[in-house]
């Protein structure tokens, strides 16, 4: 799993200080949608790669988890379960709540969707294949089968929302 390390080192940092272009634009967009009135269900930031789910915390693994874990594992579980399934790809797609699967990280960008602006309930960091082979080098042939999969992910990612959110 280090071999994501300076990769998400990168955007935890951007995130925690909000001083780069990019990072400030989004929490500007989430800022006038909170203005608005709007509510921010779901909050993905898509990342290659490792081939994971990423759920709050990042910041601590021995933080307790919040109250909204449960839920955030269980669409994530969905998730993952359509991802696996959609061309099942080796090693497939592994869910977990950040700090405890993968390594503690301050400012990273769930949680960032979950306790800061976006007040999202469901925030996740998506890691896209692969799990190591080719890295951030992805051959084009698995540019279309990740898509797809992603694609059916979030697809059962907001059923689970739908269902178990919504009255
Ligand atoms: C997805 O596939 C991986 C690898 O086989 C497995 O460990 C994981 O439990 C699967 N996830 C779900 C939700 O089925």
């Amino acid at each position: 799993m280090e071999r994501a390390l300076g990769h998400v080192l990168s955007f935890t940092v951007d995130l925690l200080l909000l001083t780069t272009l990019k990072t400030t634009a989004v929490d500007a967009h989430f800022q006038a949608l909170k203005a608005a009135g709007r509510v921010t269900k779901v909050f993905i930031d898509w990342h290659s790669y490792s081939q994971l789910i990423l759920a709050p915390w990042s910041y601590s693994s021995a933080a307790e988890l919040p109250a909204e874990s449960e839920n955030q594992l269980a669409a994530a579980a969905a998730m993952a379960a359509a991802m696996n399934s959609t061309n099942s790809v080796a090693g497939g797609y592994i869910h977990g709540p950040s700090a405890r699967l993968l390594y503690e990280a301050s400012g990273a960008s769930n949680d960032y969707g979950f306790a800061s602006t976006p007040a999202a309930t469901y925030t996740y960091v998506v890691e896209l294949r692969d799990t190591g082979e080719y890295g951030f080098v992805l051959p084009a042939d698995q540019i279309l089968p990740s898509g797809e999969e992603s694609y059916d992910g979030v697809i059962a990612l907001l059923d689970y929302v739908i269902n178990n959110d919504y009255d």
